[in-house]
Order: structure tokens, then C-alpha cells, then sequence
């Protein structure tokens, strides 16, 4: 552990590692640009590691006609800056998004004008990037850059949509200096071996000699007294200098030239130097150097000749004062003392431009090893302390927010519960025997073929090709619930959590392990589970399932009469969860209830009463005795035209409900006629909101591509965007709208496949009119297509509003009913 600090301290890249303000704000919105946008709203200005404002990130328009590779996330920071790692993360947007970059490159440039392509030590350009859409990737640049302008750039193809966030690790680059120029480094044979001393990572151009460029001796790396090793794993011998043998150099020294952003006052220079003299190898015998702060090289010169030292082989900084010199520019000559010269770091002091100097040993060169050493261990304890401490206080204070966090979730539940009815005291219930325990609750699906297993079709999306495998590999189970089975589901929540509790205030972080309020008596009210009695099994979910049960004196438990006479039971659905399902499951389970609980209307499927108090816990909801309507309207056969009226009626009451949800702001996500359930007198009540993933924070993830998309029912901005409005829910409407008239006989585009659907969206929003529509129904009149159409417009904006199609659905049914009359 020391040692390994003890490395990481030695070079200054090790405490150069701010971030720079992505995260931060010190980075202006101004100095954020990029080649091009997919959208306002995923401007460069939102590509901030761990912002979620816009739509979450930055997102290029990839599927624009032109060069995927050549899109970029540009940060201007205004100064040249010493970067040595960085920070990528994709596009989360509470759970919405989707969208990463696998894998990217970086590209910088000190004048804005000559870019240079990053690669390291091995000449790779390619950095890994994420693999989830919420999980920052960390990669150190090795070789640090030195730079003023960074550009990200995704790699990636056509098919794939990637957004990025991204932060900037490192300090301001306080040398100055902007390029070097010198001789090119030689080749050495040294006991047979070959010994490569060129500058391997100089990013200035290497003709005959270096120019413009900077390369090993600004890198932060210092080479040892060996300079065969290095500290880089699996390099050349001598890697970490540049090294130069006299017999090359008939003036017997070695000439460079140092340009730097401004005239500086300079105090010293620092050149750290080999001095393995049994091979040939001394620092430097003098050291001349030349400044030029206008046109012209000043004609007065400093010359610095070091202590000749024949003691000790150790590399060493050589400093070299300068004397308060006024320059732009410093050219030295370094005369060789030995047969080899070798460089592995040199630093200039100006100004203000002082290091600490607890990193960067100066002084006599002769006691600069145990003194630096001595410094190095102090530092090291120091950062061991400290480190303990930081974890220390992340840990208490994440579990002190747990439970404020907690403790106000429990409060919201037993507030919204206990204002709904009177406080009656609890029952004690035993577990109901009906109840089967091994039932697993997750989304409870209708058992219906509608939901499409997109797994095949999701890998050609390449963030999902992995988890689309892993459902191809299920497949055979049961269509609806086959893709998560098996799958530790929640898992990924948590590290949703652990990476978001420590920046925001993540409402799943207190879900985790928020349980149900334990003994608080009568500020729940449960109804008592020993007066429910199974009597069909009606659906079946991942964590749980759906049985029709009788409720006996549920009437006068709630004070209201359903109908029926007293006392006589009511049939109601139970929706219950599995006694071992973990603890993501469960807070889905009670947000569900804490959802449905808040909502009221005549065509919302309404939460009775729920058993909370022991497990398994489950929710009460009416029973509408037609079932689902996609069954109900497929048995059904259209009779005359006054039945046309009867399908506006319920597709009135569809847009009802929806235009209540909508009132509330409330995105369904999943509206079709499969979640609608049809009662007495054709009542239709919209139902299902298990999959409301903008209150399941992270949930959309988990579903993305190993569960279950209702893609032919989705927006193109929800498939291709992860974004989920009312007015994707508007398009679903659509969709709903015309199942109803075809009286769901047919799937919607069902002589498409599921890759052909996806590409439609696609050119929905390329919108080239090669986008194909869902067909007029036979029989449905033009005004009603008129809307369905519009619920389909590309420009979510241009789509009615659940308050409109309810109004013009209203003017269809009474025009059909006063057709049927006037016949
Ligand atoms: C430096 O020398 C090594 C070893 O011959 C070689 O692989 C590398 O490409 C050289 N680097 C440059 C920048 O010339
Ligand atoms: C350079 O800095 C030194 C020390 O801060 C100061 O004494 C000197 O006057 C400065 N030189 C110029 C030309 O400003
Ligand atoms: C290079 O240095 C070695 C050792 O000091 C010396 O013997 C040799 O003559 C020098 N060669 C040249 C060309 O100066
Ligand atoms: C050096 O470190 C000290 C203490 O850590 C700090 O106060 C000071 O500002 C640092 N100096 C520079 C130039 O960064």
C-alpha cells in the first residue's frame, strides 16, 4: 500500500487531478461546443459529468450524413491545463436514457489550431468507455495531455445513438511552456541490448529534429537511475529519456529551445537528469542559456555549471537559476560531460508558477534522495490518513442520509394512506393459505402476446447486445416474463445507488431499504387478509402474481357501496408480492401502491386496500369482470354502424382517464389496450402502472433490452431517445385508438417485424416520408384516422393533447348516436 503511494506521489500527474469544472460549473456553458447536436436539449452544454438537466447529456447527430467519427465534445479551458484523467459517463436522465459512448478518442490542441490525436504509451487511441448509461468511467491519461482545448469523440457507427458526459481531471499547466524543440533522442547499445532514448510520446513534429511539441520531458514522469527500467509496464529500455551521445554532436552540446504562452519572469529551471556514469551516462557539464522576450535572442546569457559529482549514480533534478531573466522564449545549450547525456523531466519556475515544492524536490542536488524520500513518506502517511478518513465519513454520512431519507419515505406513505380513510386500528392477519408464497412479483402481465421480446432486435443496438443475448438465450419461457427471469433484476439499482447517493438525492436510495412502518398501529389501515378467499388466478409476474379473490364486508370496510348488498363478498384482484423478493421488488411494490393510491377517477383502476402489515404484501384493486380489453374487443364482432359509436365511447373513456393523468402530469408509459379493463355497461378503466418507470428511478434500464419494450406502441423519441412524455403517451393513444377500431383482430404493424418496426422509427424521425403509418381501419371515418394521424406527428408539439382528442372524440360519439337516432 505504501509503495504503491509512494509511486503515485513520486510523479506529479499523482496530485494533479482536479476536476476542472465540467461538474463543477467553473467550465462556462460559452466554452463547451461540439460538432453537432441530436437536439437543443442534448446541446454540448449539457455533456456536464452528473447533470441531468436538458436531456441529460450530450448527444451528437449521428444519424446525420456524415461522419460518425468525426463528431466531438469540445471544452475550452481557457488556459493551458495539465490533464491527467478523465471521466465519461452516458446519458441517464432519471432513468430515461439509454445512450453511451462504448468507446471514444481524444483529440487536444494548445493554440485551437494544430490538434493532435491522444494515444498511449503503446500508440492505442482508443479509450474504453462506459458500459452503462449512470456509471462514471475513470481512465487515466497516460501520457498526461497539455493542452487548453479537449475533444471527446465517440466512436461509433450509424446504428447507435451515443450521448456523453464528461469531466476534465488535472491543474493548470503553471510552466508556460507551450512546445519544445530538440535534436531527436539516439539509440544506444549498452551490453548488447539496445537502449531507445527518443521521446516516444512527443506530439510536435519529429523530422530530422523535435518541433512544436511536447513530449517525455513535460509527462510528469521522472526516470530512475536506471534508465534501462522504467515505472511504464512492458516499455523499451530507456523509455523515459531522451538521450543524446556526444560523438553526434561536433559543438559538443545539445541544443533546445523552449516557447512559452507569455513573457514570464523566470526564477529557475529544473532538469532532471541521469547520472549513471559507470555506463557512459553524466548530467550535463554546463548549462547556457539565452533568452528572447521580443524578436531578437538577448545577447546577454546565463551559464550555470553544476557540482561535478562522482558519488552518487542517482538521477537528479539539476536546478538551474535563471536570475529573474524576462522571456518568451529560452534556448540552452547542454554540454556533455560524458560520452551520453540523458533528460527525463524539465520544469521551469516563473512568476507565480511555483509547484510545491514538497513534490518537487530542488536544492542541493546531493541531498535531494533522502531528503525527497523523507517527504515522499510523510506525504504518504498523510494521504493514507486522510484517505481512511474520507471513507470513513462517506460511510457515516450515506448511512445517516439513508436514514433521513428513510425515515421521510415512511412518512409519505402512512401520510398518504392514513388521509385516504380513517385510521381504523390494525388487524393482526395471518398469512392468507390462498396466498401462494412462491409467486413472484414483478410486473404482473396479462398473459398476452403483445409484448414483443426485442431482444434480437436490440442487438443491433450495441449497448444492449450483451443483456439482448442473454435473453435470446431464455428464450422458450413464457413470452411475457421470460426475459428478466433469472436475472438478478435489481442488481444493477444498487450501483445506480451507490453512484448517485453520494451526488443527489436520489429517491431510490432511500426505496432501498425502506420497509414497511413497522407496529405503527392505526396509522395504516390494512384490511384484514384473512377475509379474502382465492378463487382464480387471473396473471402472473416476475416477483408476484394476480388472483381474483372474494373480500368479504370490504364494503363497510371502506364505507362505500360497490353495489351488491352488505355483507355479501366483492370480488377484487390481488396483487400480491413473493415473501422473498428483495428489497428493490418490495419498494417498487409499495410505490406502486403509494402511485395508485393517488390516483382518482371514474376510468383509473382504483386501489381499494392493501395488507402491508405482514408479508406477502399485497394490493386490493377492483375486479372489472370483462377482463382486459384487447380481449374484449377481439371476441366482439361488429354488428352495424351504431357499434362504431359504442368503440368511440370507450376510447372516449380512454382519453378520460388519460386526460386525467395527464392533469397530473402523470406519464403512463405503457397505455394499450391490454392495460385497459372493461366492466359493467362497456366502463373502461385504464390500469397497469407497474412499468410508470419515471417513478421507478433506474427501472428503465433494467427492463432495457432484457425485459420487455411495447415497441409498436412507442414514440420514435421513446425508442430512440429513452423519452417518455404525454406526448409519447398521446402516440400510444394513437395506437390504442386504432386497435379499438380494428377491434384489436391484428397486431399494429403486423406485417412488419420487430427490426422493421424499429427502423420505421427511424425514419419517423428522419421524416423523408418513407415512414409508414398504421392503415385507415376498415369503416373508420376519416375524421377519427385525421386523429389518430396526429397523434403520430414527428414534432411531439404538434400532437393533440389528451384534453383535445377527448373533446373531439366526444363530438364523434354524439355524432354517431344522433346518426343512429336519425335511422
Ligand atoms: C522510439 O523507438 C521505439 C523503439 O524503436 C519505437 O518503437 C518508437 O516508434 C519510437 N518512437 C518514436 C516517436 O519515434
Ligand atoms: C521578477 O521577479 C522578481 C522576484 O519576484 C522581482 O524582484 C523582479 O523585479 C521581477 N523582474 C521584472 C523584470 O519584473
Ligand atoms: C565523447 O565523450 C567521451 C568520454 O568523455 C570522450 O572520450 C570522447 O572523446 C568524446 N567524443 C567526442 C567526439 O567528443
Ligand atoms: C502548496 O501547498 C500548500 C499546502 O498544501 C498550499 O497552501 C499552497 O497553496 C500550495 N502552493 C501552490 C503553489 O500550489
Amino acid at each position: 500500500m505504501i509503495l504503491m503511494i509512494i509511486v503515485i506521489l513520486k510523479t506529479f500527474s499523482g496530485v494533479c487531478r482536479y476536476p476542472l469544472g465540467m461538474a463543477g460549473g467553473q467550465i462556462q456553458d460559452e466554452d463547451i461546443s461540439a460538432s453537432s447536436q441530436w437536439s437543443e436539449s442534448t446541446a454540448a452544454r449539457y455533456g456536464r459529468l452528473d447533470f441531468d438537466d436538458g436531456d441529460g447529456a450530450w448527444c451528437p447527430d449521428v444519424m446525420a450524413e456524415q461522419d460518425a467519427l468525426k463528431e466531438f465534445l469540445q471544452i475550452d479551458l481557457r488556459t493551458l491545463h495539465f490533464v491527467t484523467l478523465v471521466g465519461t459517463q452516458g446519458r441517464h436522465a432519471d432513468g430515461v436514457g439509454n445512450e453511451f459512448a462504448q468507446r471514444y478518442r481524444i483529440k487536444y490542441s494548445r493554440d485551437g489550431s494544430r490538434w493532435v490525436s491522444w494515444h498511449d504509451h503503446k500508440g492505442h487511441q482508443i479509450i474504453e468507455g462506459n458500459k452503462n448509461a449512470y456509471d462514471v468511467v475513470l481512465k487515466d491519461l497516460e501520457p498526461p495531455i497539455i493542452a487548453r482545448y479537449v475533444r471527446f469523440m465517440p466512436v461509433t457507427d450509424h446504428s447507435m445513438i451515443v450521448c456523453m458526459r464528461v469531466e476534465l481531471y488535472g491543474c493548470e499547466w503553471l510552466d508556460g511552456l507551450v512546445s519544445y524543440s530538440a535534436p531527436n533522442g539516439q539509440q544506444m547499445s549498452l551490453k548488447g541490448q539496445h537502449v531507445y532514448l527518443n521521446d516516444s510520446v512527443y506530439d510536435g513534429a519529429m523530422g530530422y529534429s523535435m518541433t512544436e511539441g511536447l513530449g517525455q520531458l513535460t509527462d510528469g514522469f521522472w526516470g530512475l537511475d536506471d534508465f534501462t527500467q522504467s515505472q511504464v509496464y512492458g516499455v523499451w529500455p530507456g523509455y523515459d529519456y531522451v538521450g543524446w551521445t556526444n560523438a553526434s554532436f561536433p559543438s559538443s552540446y545539445v541544443e533546445m529551445t523552449f516557447e512559452f504562452d507569455r513573457v514570464r519572469n523566470f526564477t529557475s529551471m529544473k532538469v532532471h537528469c541521469n547520472n549513471m556514469y559507470t555506463w557512459g551516462v553524466r548530467i550535463f557539464q554546463r548549462a547556457t542559456c539565452y533568452f528572447r522576450s521580443e524578436s531578437d535572442w538577448e545577447h546577454n546569457f546565463v551559464s550555470f555549471r553544476p557540482r561535478g559529482d562522482k558519488i552518487s549514480p542517482s538521477a537528479r533534478f539539476v536546478t538551474i537559476a535563471l536570475g529573474n531573466r524576462m522571456a518568451s522564449a529560452i534556448k540552452c545549450h547542454f554540454a556533455f560531460s560524458d560520452a551520453w547525456m540523458m533528460f527525463s523531466e524539465i520544469a521551469f519556475q516563473s512568476d507565480t508558477a511555483v509547484y510545491n515544492t514538497s513534490l518537487v524536490p530542488r536544492d542541493d542536488p546531493t541531498h535531494k534522495l533522502d531528503d525527497s524520500n523523507t517527504r515522499i513518506l510523510i506525504g504518504c502517511l498523510v494521504a493514507i490518513i486522510f484517505i481512511l478518513l474520507a471513507v470513513i465519513t462517506i460511510i457515516l454520512w450515506r448511512q445517516v442520509w439513508q436514514k433521513m431519507l428513510e425515515k421521510a419515505s415512511r412518512r409519505m406513505l402512512d401520510d398518504e394512506l392514513s388521509a385516504q380513510r380513517d385510521a381504523l386500528s390494525s388487524h393482526h392477519s395471518s398469512q392468507s393459505s390462498e396466498v401462494e408464497s412462491t409467486s413472484a412479483y414483478e410486473r404482473i402481465f396479462p398473459l398476452h402476446s403483445d409484448y414483443q421480446e426485442p431482444s434480437h432486435l436490440i442487438r443491433k443496438l450495441p449497448e444492449f447486445a450483451e443483456s439482448a443475448e442473454d435473453a435470446g438465450k431464455r428464450e422458450g419461457n413464457t413470452p411475457q416474463v421470460s426475459a428478466a427471469d433469472e436475472v438478478p433484476h435489481y442488481a444493477e439499482a444498487d450501483i445506480v445507488n451507490q453512484h448517485s447517493a453520494a451526488t443527489r438525492s436520489s429517491y431510490s436510495v432511500a426505496a432501498v431499504n425502506m420497509a414497511v412502518p413497522p407496529g405503527r398501529e392505526g396509522a395504516l389501515e390494512e384490511f384484514p387478509r384473512e377475509q379474502l378467499t382465492f378463487k382464480q388466478k387471473l396473471g402472473e409476474g416476475q416477483f408476484g402474481e394476480v388472483h381474483l379473490c372474494e373480500a368479504v364486508g370490504i364494503q363497510e370496510f371502506l364505507k362505500e357501496d360497490f353495489g351488491g348488498s352488505e355483507g355479501k363478498p366483492l370480488l377484487v384482484a390481488v396483487k400480491t408480492l413473493r415473501e422473498d423478493a428483495n428489497k428493490n421488488a418490495r419498494n417498487d411494490f409499495l410505490k406502486e401502491i403509494r402511485i395508485m393510491s393517488r390516483l382518482r377517477d371514474p376510468n383509473i383502476m382504483r386501489l381499494l386496500a392493501v395488507c402491508v402489515e405482514s408479508d406477502p404484501l399485497c394490493m386490493i384493486t377492483e375486479y372489472m369482470e370483462n377482463g382486459d380489453l384487447n380481449q374484449f374487443l377481439f371476441k366482439l364482432e361488429l354488428q352495424n354502424e351504431s357499434d362504431y359509436a359504442a368503440l368511440c365511447g370507450m376510447a372516449t373513456q380512454i382519453a378520460s382517464g388519460m386526460k386525467y393523468l395527464a392533469s397530473l402530469n402523470f406519464v403512463h408509459r405503457d397505455l394499450a389496450t391490454r392495460n385497459c379493463l372493461v366492466g359493467e355497461n362497456h366502463a373502461i378503466k385504464i390500469a397497469d402502472f407497474g412499468m410508470s418507470r419515471n417513478l421507478y428511478r433506474g427501472d428503465y434500464y433494467r427492463i432495457q433490452g432484457r425485459a420487455v419494450l411495447p415497441i409498436r406502441w412507442m414514440s420514435w423519441e421513446s425508442i430512440l431517445l429513452g423519452k417518455f412524455t404525454m406526448a409519447s403517451d398521446v402516440w400510444a393513444f394513437g395506437v390504442t385508438l386504432w386497435e379499438t377500431l380494428t377491434l384489436c383482430k391484428e397486431q399494429p404493424y403486423s406485417q412488419l417485424s420487430d427490426e422493421q418496426v424499429i427502423e420505421n422509427t427511424g425514419e419517423f424521425f428522419r421524416d423523408q416520408a418513407k415512414q409508414i403509418y398504421l392503415p385507415q381501419p376498415a369503416g373508420c371515418p376519416d375524421p377519427i384516422y385525421r386523429l389518430m394521424l396526429n397523434c403520430w406527428r414527428r414534432n411531439a408539439k404538434d400532437r393533440p393533447t389528451f384534453q383535445e382528442i377527448h373533446n373531439s372524440l366526444q363530438e364523434c360519439q354524439e355524432k354517431g348516436q344522433d346518426d343512429n337516432a336519425a335511422k
